[in-house]
């Protein structure tokens, strides 16, 4: 029988040291809230409710939570009277009745799934509550756990900690199940006496042994438990995101040549035998089939590039862009709300915006694609097997036919028919000797104006 479980996200931080006009939960990490990635985690820990206790910018942070999970309850905690504090906050949820409750903080993205299920499985087991630790080399901060054994005896905050409990480095993470049934009467007996008047969710430890009560520590890693302070915090705890997702990657098979140049977004999805050269971005919205490859210095978002494709290098593929099987999209090329069908190639110094690309086409050159009068965007449609010749401006809206053949250096502003040939361009001129009479007349103007006056 599966339990339940409530979980508890403290995002009531100020973040002040952020220096930011955002709250700090709101910051992102591979493109996503650092709430956004704990509700994330949590939603696959087995969350089945979830409480946001929030402080500052409410609105904004209930409806960044309500987006990633449906039906996530707020309470606002007005005054910031310390973490147990917070958590009751949530009373009226905890009052619901749920098997489990996990607390999380809202500023620690890393922190797994796995982990949360290890602290539910504690509980799961017989314990009343369960306390998330770490080893660490710079326990400066952190509330430190007081073992006896494998028995966690207590919590102690840095400040209330004495020099002998300071030097113990494994620490508490923040994160802790407690047993549904106990919760609410523990929370209560919670009081602030200590060097902070604060109430600290840590002393549940103590008053859950008085009560004979069943306290277990699980051990995480210590990256999973970093808290993000400031923008040097958001910009480690992104670094360490993306080391463990190029890891992920490359164990489902895609090829990272220069795994530390490569940067992913959250939702990015990339198949097996994939090949990602180096110093390639990946925004939100990004899926890439089996053979495809991403050369050098690309940066694709909103973008599915189909199987065996090849993208780049420095190629940006923007918003709407859609790849076709052995699609090929080269050097300098900018596509938005693209649709490029299988086979076809754009491999120059191009644009394509709202357009479409049949199979087999091949745009040439620097081919444009002039979607927008200042106000409107319109849209260019090319059929199939056609032919854009190099350094084309294509005036949209405009309809090309399968089969059709764009003369170069043409402005193209009528719709082209089924294999027509389409030129818009002025018709070239040749003088004969007329090259040599144009230098000869250059030279000896600049022979006349050497000459001493
Ligand atoms: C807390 C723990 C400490 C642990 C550390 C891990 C307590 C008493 N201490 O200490 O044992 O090692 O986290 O990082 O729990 N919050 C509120 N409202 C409040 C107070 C805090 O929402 O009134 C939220 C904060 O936004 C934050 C989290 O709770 O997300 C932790 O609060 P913080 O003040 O950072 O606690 P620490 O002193 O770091
Ligand atoms: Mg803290």
């Amino acid at each position: 029988m599966s339990r339940t479980c409530l979980t508890i996200v403290l995002a009531a931080g100020e973040g002040t040291r952020m220096r930011s006009s955002r709250a700090k939960v709101l910051h992102e990490v591979a493109g996503r809230s650092l709430v956004g990635h704990v509700l994330e985690a949590a939603g696959e820990a087995g969350t089945d409710k979830v409480a946001l206790v929030v402080g500052r910018d409410a609105e904004l942070v209930t409806s960044e939570a309500g987006r990633i999970t449906p039906g996530t309850r707020t309470f606002e905690q007005t005054e910031r009277r310390g973490t147990a504090h917070a958590v009751l906050a949530a009373r009226e949820a905890i009052g619901e009745g749920y098997d489990d409750i996990l607390v999380l903080f809202g500023d620690t993205p890393l922190l797994t799934r796995e982990t949360m299920q290890r602290a539910r499985a504690e509980l799961a087991s017989g314990a009343a509550v369960c306390v998330v630790g770490f080893e660490t080399q710079n326990p400066t901060g952190y509330g430190r756990l007081l073992m006896a054994g494998s028995d966690l005896l207590a919590i102690r905050e840095e400040k209330d900690a004495s020099d002998d409990e300071r030097r113990v480095r494994l620490c508490n993470s923040g994160v802790m199940a407690i047993d549904g049934r106990h919760a609410l009467r523990l929370l209560d007996r919670i009081g602030n006496a200590n060097a902070k008047g604060e109430f600290y969710l840590t002393d549940i430890v103590e008053l859950a042994r008085n009560e004979h009560l069943n306290v277990r520590v699980v051990l995480a890693d210590e990256i999973e438990t970093l808290g993000v302070n400031t923008r040097g915090d958001l910009a480690h705890v992104e670094h360490l995101w993306q080391q463990r997702r190029r890891t992920e990657m490359m164990a489902g098979g895609v090829t990272l040549r220069a795994p530390e140049t490569v940067f992913f977004s959250f939702d990015t999805a990339i198949e097996a035998d994939v090949v990602v050269e180096p110093n390639v971005v990946f925004g939100l919205g990004v899926r890439v089939a089996s053979g495809a490859t991403i050369h050098a210095f690309s940066h694709v978002e909103g973008a599915l590039v189909g199987a065996d494709a090849s993208i780049g290098p420095f190629a940006r593929l923007r918003p709407g862009t859609t790849i076709a099987r052995k699609g090929r999209v080269g050097n300098f090329v900018e596509t938005k709300n693209v649709a490029l069908g299988e086979g076809a190639k754009v491999n120059h110094l191009t644009y394509l915006g709202d357009a479409s690309i049949g199979a087999r086409t091949n745009v040439g050159a620097g081919t444009i694609t002039c979607n927008f009068d200042g106000h409107n965007k319109f849209r260019t449609e090319i059929g199939e097997n056609a032919f854009i010749g190099s350094n084309s401006s294509l005036v949209a809206p405009l309809t090309i036919g399968n089969g059709a053949y764009v003369g170069s250096g043409s402005v193209v502003t009528e719709d082209v028919p089924v294999d027509a040939l389409a030129i818009g361009r002025a018709r070239q001129v040749v003088k004969l000797g007329r090259g040599r009479e144009i230098e000869e007349r250059n030279a000896a103007l600049k022979a006349s104006r050497s000459k001493p006056v």
